[in-house]
């Protein structure tokens, strides 16, 4: 007999949320619904924030948002997709394309109310999923669709950047190496800092324009106007939150864009936004990407060969320790979950 699909699940504690191994009992499929056997997914720092801070977590909530797998069955009224497509869900299932409205966020999978990914089978609406490109493996195609769909959102659907123009990317983690990238790619030239000279290295032979050890230049903005004539860079990928933000608003040219992302340093950045006039500059507030975002992305990806950088791989079993090693932020790129063995 076909075993019950393994899951991770939240429980609550008083304190903060404990991951705990179970088994699902999957429901029938409804109509526009397919059963999705997943084979990977990613972590990212948004699922670190969840078991930590867990008040707002359904009791027993399913945590991450980002898989990759093979459809295994489909509803009676599915047309778009056959068992064996390889896919991914999308990480709001109600945002397809076009303005986003504030009901999807409820919707987010693995956050709040809404169950996600980490589990053997996940049952998806056929309108919230995408194909995966024949040349990524399921482990690449399973760190793309939080990250790198906020890299893409924010470099070229907001910020509008193009050959040429300057984005400065704060560290190395999840969405930072994906923006290098896509802004490589694209003939974008990338300013990196990051904690590391080793990780920097590494950050400029993915094509970093320039990098910046941020212990050991904490004045990272006026390393920026060293290097761009005075002028800043068009666009700041804004990751980091409290520590970064006047930084960020210092760094950024006349007539650039302040992508806000990231609260990796806290909550609510306090700072004096006048210089924001003086500069005509514009703060975009990013909140992933929407199915239509998403294909545009592996069509890019595609095109330019792109593979996600996957630090390390962990077993299912294992994923406390992947928990453990994003938190360590030793990582540069991805942290994956392999669900294709039995441990
Ligand atoms: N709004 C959205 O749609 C959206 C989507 C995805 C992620 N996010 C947010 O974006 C941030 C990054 O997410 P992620 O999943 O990519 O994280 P991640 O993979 O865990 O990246 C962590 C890395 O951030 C860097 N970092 C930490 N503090 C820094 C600082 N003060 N200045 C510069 N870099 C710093 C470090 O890089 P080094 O070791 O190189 O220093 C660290 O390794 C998080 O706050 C996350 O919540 C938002």
């Amino acid at each position: 007999m076909h075993p019950a699909p393994r899951a991770y699940q939240i429980k609550k504690t008083s304190t903060r949320g404990q991951l705990t191994p179970s088994r699902l009992t999957m429901p029938a499929l409804a109509p526009h619904q397919v059963l999705v056997q997943v084979r990977a997914a990613s972590l990212n720092y948004r699922d670190l924030l969840a078991l930590h801070n867990p008040a707002d977590l359904k009791e027993g909530l399913i945590p991450l948002s980002d898989a990759a797998g093979v459809i295994s069955a489909i509803g009676p009224d599915v047309t778009a997709w056959q068992v064996g497509d390889r896919v991914s869900p999308c990480f709001f299932p109600h945002w397809d394309s076009g303005p986003f409205h504030a009901s999807y966020l409820q919707s987010a999978l693995g956050g709040g109310q809404t169950d996600g990914v980490l589990s053997d089978e996940i049952i998806v609406s056929d309108r919230a999923l995408v194909a995966i490109p024949a040349y990524l493996t399921l482990s690449e195609a399973a760190t793309l669709p939080c990250a790198a769909v906020t890299a893409w959102h924010a470099l070229f659907v907001r910020a509008h950047l193009k050959n040429g123009d300057t984005v400065l990317i704060q560290g190395t983690g999840g969405v930072a190496i994906f923006a290098l990238q896509l802004a490589a790619a694209q003939g974008i030239r990338a300013i990196v800092v990051s904690s590391s000279d080793q990780k920097l290295e590494r950050a400029t032979a993915l094509g970093a324009w320039k990098t910046i050890n941020y212990h050991k230049e904490p004045r990272w903005d006026q390393a920026v106007h060293r290097f761009t004539d005075n002028e800043g860079v068009s666009c700041v990928l804004e990751l980091g939150g409290p520590d970064t933000f006047d930084r960020s608003l210092a760094a950024v040219a006349g007539g650039g864009t302040i992508a806000q992302i990231g609260v990796l340093t806290g909550f609510g950045p306090q700072s004096n936004l006048l210089p924001l006039q003086f500069k005509n500059a514009t703060i975009c507030g990013i909140c992933v990407g929407s199915r239509e975002h998403f294909s545009d992305l592996h069509q890019f990806m595609a095109t330019h060969a792109i593979r996600p950088v996957i630090d390390r791989t962990f077993d299912f079993g294992e994923t406390p320790a992947a928990y453990a090693h994003l938190e360590s932020a030793q990582h540069f790129g991805k942290v994956v979950i392999d669900m294709s063995n039995d441990n």
